[in-house]
């Protein structure tokens, strides 16, 4: 008997496994699919919820060649088989081919989109399969497929496929040359209406860019008709960022539904479909107590909003594939500190702004750059700061220069603090009922 073993083959993430099979007077049982075993063992843990069986009557009867929009792990019950296995992936490994005659002690990991065939070479042969997704009507219309004779994948059948039993659909799938490769799982920008939202969708053009219009998270009918079975990675850029509304009753409750209980339906949508969950966060999160605060430093949120950003953050870190990224100051197309500023220059208006709040503004684009960094470099998954360079500043500071770039008097703008600071000024959207001294994120780890 052979110990469990996992072992790479020609074809990217394509595995084969040897299962001990213990036998005896009455027959044999063996571990089929024994997770912890096998994923120590370098196997994806990917989650199995639908097992399928196909029974063999007959030698001679061959099966596929499909690629499915799922991963597999393939083993057999009883007889023995030629399996065979072709990357129809889109990349360098499209049309790696590789084969294995297999029988109840072997088991082999499919990754989504290499497509899979087989040829019963013994009568009763009984082959079963774990997948990772419910098999649905749309999700065939995904498939891919590939010809059992395609001269180019070249397998050797031990059983000439003049004398196979076919079906009619497998006897007429394309040959290599024709087939469309099938797409990597694709990539969604939630909250694709804001400020990074849009700076993301610039960035990342063939991402699918949803506003709220088209995908409302506080809706749990509206997030449940999306089909997530296709997509790989989530991008979170919706969120309530009205700090000071957020102290309101009514904004405290739409503060948490947005920041959190959509942000939970996110996580659930993630863990189910094994997506990589990319979350923004804020200095908010914490109190200013400390000159500089590191990735690692646990929340002291102050204020409503904070609280929420924080909460949501504990959410996204119980995903194995999560970037959670804090940062200041967002400044990008739409609403922010420095457009309101310069509106108010533009109307005579002279504000006095918070002396006393210090931070790093941001530009939309630099932390969309940032997101996107860390997904195509594959980075440890974790939180992660993100702040523009330069030295930190006050909201009073950073309208001074508005006011001066817009050709305004900077002297217009006059100092207060957050505790003289009252509400019903007109400098109301410029101050926050955050009351701390100063948040500075310490910066981004270098991957
Ligand atoms: N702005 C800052 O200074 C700052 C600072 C630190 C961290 N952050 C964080 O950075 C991220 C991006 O901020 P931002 O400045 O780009 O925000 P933003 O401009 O206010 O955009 C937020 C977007 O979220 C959308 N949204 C709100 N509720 C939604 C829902 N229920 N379903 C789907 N979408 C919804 C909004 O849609 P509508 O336009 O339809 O309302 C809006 O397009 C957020 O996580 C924020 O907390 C921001």
């Amino acid at each position: 008997m052979t110990a469990l073993s996992v072992t790479p083959t020609p074809i990217p993430g394509l595995f084969v496994l040897d299962l001990p099979v213990h036998g005896d007077n009455r027959g044999w049982f063996k571990e089929n699919w024994q997770r912890e075993k096998m994923v120590a063992l370098g196997l994806p843990d990917f989650g199995p919820v639908q097992n399928n069986m196909s029974y063999n009557l007959d030698a001679g009867v061959t099966r596929g060649l499909h690629a499915e929009p799922w991963d597999k792990l393939v083993s057999l019950g009883t007889g023995r088989i030629l399996g065979a296995w072709v990357d129809l992936r889109a990349g360098s490994s499209f049309g790696t081919a590789f084969s294995l005659e297999m029988g109840p002690d072997k088991a082999v990991f499919v990754p989504r989109g290499v497509a899979n065939g087989y040829q019963a070479l013994e009568g009763n042969t009984l082959y079963s399969y774990l997948v990772n997704d419910h098999w649905s009507p749309a999700a065939r219309a995904s498939y891919t497929y590939l010809n059992l004779a395609d001269e180019t994948a070249a397998i050797t059948w031990p059983i000439p496929l003049a004398e196979a039993t076919i079906s009619d659909a497998d006897a007429h799938h394309p040959r290599l040359a024709d087939v469309v490769p099938m797409p990597p799982r694709s990539t969604v920008i939630v909250g694709a209406g804001g400020q990074l939202g849009r700076a993301l969708t610039t960035l990342l053009p063939d991402a699918a860019a949803l506003t709220r219009a088209r995908l409302d998270l506080t809706d749990p009918a509206s997030v449940d008709a999306y089909p997530w079975a296709s997509v790989g990675t989530i991008i979170n850029a919706s969120a309530y960022t009205a700090v000071d509304d957020a102290e309101t009753g009514e904004g405290r409750r739409r503060a948490w539904a947005v920041n959190v209980q959509a942000v939970a339906r996110l996580v659930e949508v993630a863990r189910r479909h094994r997506a990589t969950l990319v979350h923004v966060s804020s200095d908010y999160v914490f109190d200013g107590a400390a000159p500089e605060h590191p990735e690692d430093e646990p929340p002291s949120p102050l204020g409503v909003y904070g609280v929420t950003k924080a909460a949501a953050d504990a959410l996204v870190a119980t995903l194995p594939q999560h970037y959670v990224l804090r940062t200041s100051g967002v400044i990008g197309e739409g609403r922010n500190f420095v457009r309101t500023m310069a509106g108010l220059a533009e109307r005579g208006i002279r504000p006095a702004v918070v002396v006393d709040q210090v931070g790093r503004p941001t530009f939309a684009t630099d932390l969309a750059a940032g997101i996107v960094h860390l997904l195509a470099t594959g980075a440890p998954a974790g939180t992660y700061n993100l702040t523009n360079e330069g030295p930190a500043a006050s909201w009073f500071e950073v309208a001074r220069r508005v006011f001066e770039l817009t050709g305004h008097p900077a002297d217009a703008v006059s100092p207060t603090t957050t505790a003289e600071f009252t509400p019903c000024t007109s400098t109301s959207s410029v101050s926050s009922s955050l009351r701390r001294a100063m948040v500075l994120l310490l910066p981004f780890r270098d991957h």
